[in-house]
């Protein structure tokens, strides 16, 4: 029996707290692309939705992408294409050995990092814990340092309270460790056979093109249904928005630009009609960004909100056809000196999105002032909503999730044994 080994991966990114150029950033000439998560996206969602149902949902498709891809590049030629495909890589060529890593790396951080040149400041982290009695090959550590940003930490796994005890020491000392990823979730079965365990963390905090006035912050009610309700904080101002009013799905699309390299999808469906928004988000999430939509003058009530998410992927990959990485004979090579594939047994991954005032600039609606007692369409997300992060290329999503109850911030799935 091979020995047992532990991993476990956390990876910390905060897109965000950026100060980019004034106005709308300069979009990046389009090229096609090499990573597509749509499909990835909108099958995770739906199966995600479907095991916490009516409560929040929020994960990164995107952030669980990094490790995964690396796990994906040290595995058998099967794996590594049937992963690979499936996180949304449209290119997977031939194992080229070492040099992939980069190859792979390189493109996901500029996603996940949207390029806002030398001002942009990102903190992306990482932690990868490994079996004590496995010995690192200095290569792989160094690689996983400079180009996953990662720490490699060694643990006992002698029991499941010294493996608790090492991984929860690690976490606590980290400004992510309590970011909502639950030491239980993670190291629930330390057994023999348990040989690869990989946990992955994103979060995203970003600054609004057009700030929010917080001293307009008020409390307003939010319907969890149409009979109940509860009283939220509540962001507004006036603006010219990008909006449009989807008849199909009996909802209002809202697009609100980031300071930089990304944006936000707000999708409002009426009261009554959730269930068609949502079944379109899962069929193509993308396919929400990609429309065209008008400007126009509206004053917007959103709730200021922060989401955190969680979620056993292990479970949830093999659902949406990422199976054989978690094979024995599929296993993992190339991180220990120890030949002996490794395997990936649990996989779980944490999100966090913050939905609040900052921007970088205040929205010029001066030419306004001849139009003085003019009223504006109001546009007031007081009801449950879709909300999606994407970069902007727009082929991926970074973050997707529903509010269903802003005063409810973590949606956790675990199974429950
Ligand atoms: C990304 O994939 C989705 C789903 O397959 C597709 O509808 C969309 O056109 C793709 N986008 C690009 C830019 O290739
Ligand atoms: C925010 O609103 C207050 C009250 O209306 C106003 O005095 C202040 O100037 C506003 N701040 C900004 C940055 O617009
Ligand atoms: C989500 O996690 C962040 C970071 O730990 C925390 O500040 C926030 O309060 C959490 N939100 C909710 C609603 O749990």
């Amino acid at each position: 029996m091979e020995p047992p080994a532990l991993l476990l991966w956390l990876l910390v990114s905060r897109l965000g707290a950026r100060t980019c150029g004034q106005g709308v950033a300069a979009s990046r000439p389009r090229s096609a692309p090499f990573l597509n998560n749509s499909l990835f996206a909108g099958a995770l969602y739906r199966h995600l939705q479907a095991r916490t149902p009516g409560h929040n949902v929020l994960f990164s498709p995107l952030g669980a992408a990094l490790p995964l891809t690396l796990l994906g590049l040290l595995a058998a030629p099967e794996p590594r294409a049937q992963l690979l495909r499936g996180l949304g890589w449209v290119r997977v060529g031939a194992p080229m050995g070492d040099a992939d890593l980069a190859t792979y790396s390189r493109p996901l951080h500029a996603l996940l990092a949207p390029g806002c040149g030398p001002q942009t400041r990102t903190r992306t982290r990482s932690a990868l814990f490994v079996d004590q009695r496995r010995f690192l090959r200095p290569h792989f550590v160094q690689v996983a340092a400079s180009l996953f940003l990662m720490d490699v930490v060694p643990v006992s796994l002698s029991g499941y309270d010294a493996a608790r005890g090492q991984v929860g020491a690690y976490l606590s000392e980290r400004p992510y460790g309590g970011l909502g990823l639950s030491v239980r979730m993670l190291i629930r079965a330390v057994s023999p056979d348990w040989a690869f365990h990989l946990a992955n963390y994103a979060a995203f905090a970003g600054k609004w093109q057009f700030l929010f006035n917080s001293s307009h912050t008020e409390s307003h009610p939010f319907w969890l249904t149409e009979e109940s309700m509860v009283m939220v904080p509540t962001m507004q101002r006036l603006g010219d928005f990008q909006i449009k009013r989807d008849q199909h799905l009996h909802s209002h699309i809202l697009r609100l630009p980031f300071s930089c390299g990304a944006f936000a999808i707000f999708i409002l469906p009426d009261s009554g009609h959730f269930k068609e928004a949502e079944l379109a988000v899962m069929a193509d999430p993308l396919s929400m960004s990609t429309q065209s939509l008008p400007r126009s003058r509206y004053r917007l009530f959103l709730p200021k909100f922060s989401l955190n998410g969680t979620a056993q992927m292990d479970q949830l990959l093999p659902a949406v056809g990422i199976s054989e990485i978690f094979r024995h004979r599929m296993g993992i090579r190339g991180i220990s000196v120890q030949t002996s594939p490794m395997r990936l047994f649990k996989v779980a991954h944490g999100a966090g999105l913050a939905i609040e005032e900052d921007g970088v600039q205040v929205e010029d609606l001066s030419y306004l002032e001849n139009q003085a007692g003019l009223s504006f369409p109001l546009i007031h997300f007081n009801r449950p909503f879709l909300v999606m992060v994407l970069e902007e290329t727009n082929t991926n999503v970074l973050f997707l999730g529903k509010l269903m109850n802003p005063l409810v911030g973590t949606a956790s799935w675990e199974q429950s044994t």
